[in-house]
């Protein structure tokens, strides 16, 4: 019997496939159900009690030896089965091209403007787009005759209730629903989209982006305002940006200011872009009336805040040289490829 298995495991061990074939003779010639190993097992019930051990530890050994055989040479069969087929691939043939797509202008300069501010602490925070008459005008201490309210400016909102619903005209809105729900010290920024009836051109259009920015905390000042705005710009522009404030009317700020920066075009020299003033006006800004911070439930003789609101295209336009609005929401690729590189 043990002559037999030795003989067995010499075979084995001599054993080499070169073919899928030879293989599977193998596997049922040796491990097969009615293979030579079952044999074996079939004659064990014959070998005397004292000899069991040995004999069936070494029928065990030879049924690894060949478990193992098997699969060493089912590796190396597939494997060379898959050399083959890789030595059929062409790989001088041109790939099918991965389309790249690229970030809208608005969104990367809506992501610069939160990345700059969000490095002194501002955070982001958002409101709905569709927005009742509180929020985006009584709050905000827009007289009832102020003409933004008018059918020309704003687009109403069929409702059933009593009070007004619009699209918001603007993300201040934002600055009050905010303003509601937290305590002082608010330092956020509100980006978003809004409405404004308004005849499409490349100068206007019917809907746009903001980003509002408000600080509510104690002594705040105008001069907190200037280095904020100026940072900013510099951060936008360029270190060599300049910033001018010029005094304005915003309803719920005072004293309200309208903010330019040098044009970067003709270095402040006066050029078409800037119409020949060496500056552009790019956002509005203030003091948070007290009014307001009293409509929003913030005690006015102990906070102070600044806010301060800009148009988004209007910053890409000057970033990035856009001399028509209504290229930002056509979608043609021409003009969103030329952004491939720009984030
Ligand atoms: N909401 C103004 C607008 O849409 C922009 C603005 C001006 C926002 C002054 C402000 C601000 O927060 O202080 O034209």
């Amino acid at each position: 019997m043990q002559e037999k298995i030795n003989e067995l495991l010499s075979e084995v061990e001599g054993f080499k496939a070169e073919s899928k074939e030879q293989l599977e003779e193998f596997r049922i010639q040796i491990l097969g159900s009615k293979g030579k190993i079952k044999g074996l097992f079939a004659d064990f019930k014959n070998v005397p009690n004292e000899q069991k051990k040995e004999v069936g530890q070494l029928i065990n050994t030879l049924k690894e030896k060949a478990q193992s055989k098997l699969d060493e040479f089912k590796g190396k069969l597939t494997a060379g089965e898959n050399a083959s087929a890789a030595s059929d691939l062409d790989l001088t043939r041109t790939g099918t091209p991965v389309m790249l797509g690229s970030r809208h202008p608005i969104s990367i300069v809506r992501n610069e403007i939160i990345d700059i501010f969000s490095r002194i602490g501002f955070t982001v925070s958002e409101g709905p787009e569709v927005e009742d008459d509180w929020h985006n005008f009584s709050a905000l201490n827009f007289p009832p005759e102020h003409p933004a309210r008018d059918m020309q400016d704003t687009f109403f909102v069929e409702s059933d209730g009593e009070e007004e619903i619009a699209l918001r005209t603007h993300t201040s809105s934002v600055q009050v629903r905010i303003m509601e729900n937290s305590e002082p010290p608010i330092r956020t920024l509100s980006p978003g989209r809004v409405y404004r009836n308004e005849a499409i051109s490349a100068r206007a259009h019917c809907f746009f982006h903001q980003v509002e920015g408000l600080y509510i905390a104690e002594n705040v000042s105008f001069a907190d305002l200037k280095q904020t705005l100026m940072y900013f710009a510099k951060e936008m522009f360029g270190e060599e940006t300049k910033i001018r404030l010029r005094p304005s009317y915003f309803p719920f700020t005072e004293p309200s200011a309208e903010m330019d920066v040098s044009c970067s075009v003709c270095n402040s020299k006066g050029c078409n872009v800037c119409k020949y003033t060496g500056y552009l006006e790019i956002m509005g800004c203030g003091m948070v009336d007290p009014n307001v911070l009293e409509n929003c439930g913030i005690d006015s003789k102990k906070y102070t805040g600044f806010a301060f609101g800009m148009g988004v295209e209007r910053i890409a336009m000057l970033k990035y040289k856009v001399n028509d609005l209504r290229l930002y929401s056509e979608g043609d690729v021409r003009f969103l490829d030329q952004f491939k590189a720009a984030f």
